[in-house]
């Protein structure tokens, strides 16, 4: 029983200690010859690559798009001017730090190793996806998104909403329930949900706070251009889900003492039937 009780704690700290250590930064480890590695939006990310001689020459490129990021030449290290402000890399590692990644850092890329001799030497590539953090809801086509009760979810109807008008309304039953309005840079909450939703125009995004059970069902996003015209019309389906560490209190605290009740009592059972055969 305190085994089960140990292993059902100690399973509960594990994505907890994983998630600290690896909550703000990603390790890219790019030695093999074609690697991927998955980075959250806005976090930072470690591509250590193959080392070599400090004297050779290194070219590292986005393939779609053909930008180089950085030159190693003569121990020297040229980064891409786009780049210059959030990345690093260092030679004594050959490990180039993307900072504050964004969606558009997804993509693959390329490492050229060239000799002294400027003979090309090696060329691997580096997959790199930009994960959406998990409270992201991108509504800019139909989607269904999932919450854990109590948390923010962030619903983005599109990147910048200036100038925009939107209509954001959440249908109940054959009633639609405007959630919010946006028109000439002006945004108007519903009183319900006013003390809990922000609207944020340069990101085009809404933030609703503290989520609620009632939360949960169908919303239709309206989007209109400058002119009046409507661009897109896409509905966002919201799950809102038990907290699931709730649960989990409720195995250990309610589950397992009814399991140990449970085979205790079979266990009486057992011993009476037991003694009863035995003493006739
Ligand atoms: C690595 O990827 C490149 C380009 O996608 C491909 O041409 C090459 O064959 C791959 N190498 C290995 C070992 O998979
Ligand atoms: C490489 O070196 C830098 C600077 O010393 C350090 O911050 C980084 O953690 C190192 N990276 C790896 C993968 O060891
Ligand atoms: C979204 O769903 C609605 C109705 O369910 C449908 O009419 C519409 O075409 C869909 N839009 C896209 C972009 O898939
Ligand atoms: C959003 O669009 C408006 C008008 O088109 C522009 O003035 C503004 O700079 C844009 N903001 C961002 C953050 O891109
Ligand atoms: C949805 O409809 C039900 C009854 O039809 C009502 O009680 C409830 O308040 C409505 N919810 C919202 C958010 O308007
Ligand atoms: C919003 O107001 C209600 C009462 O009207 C309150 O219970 C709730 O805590 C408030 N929420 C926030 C996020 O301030
Ligand atoms: C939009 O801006 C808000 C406030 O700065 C931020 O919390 C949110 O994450 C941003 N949304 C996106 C999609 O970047």
């Amino acid at each position: 029983m305190d085994k089960v009780l140990i292993l059902v704690v100690m399973l509960a700290g594990v994505p907890k200690a994983i998630f600290s250590l690896a909550e703000h930064q990603t390790m890219c480890n790019a030695h093999v010859q074609n690697t991927s590695c998955s980075v959250k939006l806005g976090e930072s990310v470690y591509i250590q690559m193959m080392s070599g001689d400090s004297d050779h020459k290194v070219q590292f490129k986005k393939v779609n798009g053909m930008k180089t990021l950085f030159t190693l030449k003569n121990k020297m290290v040229t980064l891409n001017k786009d780049y210059k402000h959030r990345t690093e890399f260092f030679i004594s590692n050959w490990t180039l730090k993307i900072q504050n990644v964004d969606r558009s850092d997804s993509g693959q890329y390329s490492v050229e190793v060239f000799g002294p001799d400027g003979i090309f030497r090696r060329k691997t590539f580096v997959n790199l996806h930009v994960a959406e953090p998990e409270n992201m809801c991108i509504a800019t086509r139909n989607k269904s998104c999932c919450i854990p009760l109590g948390r923010s979810i962030y619903i983005q109807v599109m990147s910048n909403a200036s100038r925009h008008k939107v209509w954001f309304k959440k249908l109940n039953g054959t009633e639609k329930v405007i959630v919010f309005t946006l028109n000439r840079d002006k945004v108007k909450l519903n009183e319900d949900f006013k003390n809990r939703t922000q609207f944020f125009i340069f990101n085009g995004t809404l933030k609703i706070q503290n989520v609620e059970r009632s939360d949960s069902g169908q919303y239709s996003v309206e989007v209109f251009g400058p002119d009046g015209v409507l661009l897109r019309h896409t509905f966002v389906h919201l799950h809102v889900q038990e907290d699931t560490s709730s649960t989990l209190f409720f195995i250990l605290v309610i589950g397992v003492p009814a399991v140990a009740l449970l085979l205790l009592g079979l266990l009486c059972v057992c011993i009476r039937r037991h003694k009863g055969r035995k003493t006739p």
